[in-house]
């Protein structure tokens, strides 16, 4: 069965069967990283978005550990550029891996990067993950408002594990990821994307009791800290 650590933020790392993969590894200048960039060893790096705080050390930990990223096309075309190994992916689009299945989902939001310069680099359209993998099915919605076709993921896909955004501001609140857990139905639901910055201060716990209200179970994960799925 897989195991799933919280790494603070969004980053989450996932191991079965051998195969680690890290989601959106933003280590360096995340005040709650629970590790250190040069201390991750994953053989894949899934990548949701191009703001810093998703992008953040895939490329040098992609590099280092001779991992894949998978990303969408435009951001995993930079990633390429920049001398990373790379499966490109899009919107609604799934890929059968050694390790297990990856499906792009929709996600409201924005996917540039700020390199310098005067503009932003382009980096397409920003998405979510469902990782199946050890026979279970996970949900890592990226950084994304609240959206009805939730609904139809986890109707494709039942869920095993939704990961969700309560931070306000740049994506969904409390009260919006609630509803998300009432359209996507996961046996477990986790919060992230919250408190590591000022602007996304919330309360997990608030999450939980409303979630709960709602018949879902909710698990608040401390940086570091391991499940198995
Ligand atoms: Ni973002
Ligand atoms: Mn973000």
């Amino acid at each position: 069965m897989p195991k799933l650590t919280f790494l603070s933020h969004d980053v989450f790392l996932i191991e079965n069967d051998g195969v680690k993969l890290i989601i959106d590894p933003f280590l360096t200048g995340n005040p709650m990283a629970a590790v250190k960039a040069e201390d991750v060893r994953v053989d894949w790096v899934l990548l949701t978005h191009g703001h810093g705080d998703h992008l953040g050390d895939s490329i040098s930990i992609a590099k280092r550990n001779n991992a894949t990223i998978i990303a969408p096309f435009e951001l995993a075309t930079y990633c390429q550029n920049n001398d990373c190994k790379v499966h490109p992916m899009h919107i609604g689009g799934g890929y059968n891996f050694p390790f297990g299945r990856v499906k792009l989902t929709i996600a409201h939001h924005g996917s540039a990067a700020d390199l310098g310069g005067d503009a932003l680099a382009y980096m397409g359209n920003p998405c979510g993950f469902v990782v199946t993998i050890g026979g279970k099915n996970i949900y890592h919605a990226g950084d994304t408002g609240l959206f009805l076709d939730m609904q139809l993921i986890g109707e494709m896909t039942p869920l095993d594990v939704a990961l969700l955004p309560i931070g306000d501001n740049f994506t969904m609140g409390v009260d919006d990821a609630v509803k998300a857990t009432e359209l996507l139905k996961p046996k477990l639901v986790i919060p992230m994307h919250y408190n590591t910055f000022d602007v996304i201060k919330a309360d997990p716990q608030e999450f939980k009791q409303k979630a709960e209200a709602k018949g879902f179970a909710v698990k608040v994960m401390q940086a570091g800290e391991t499940i198995v799925v």
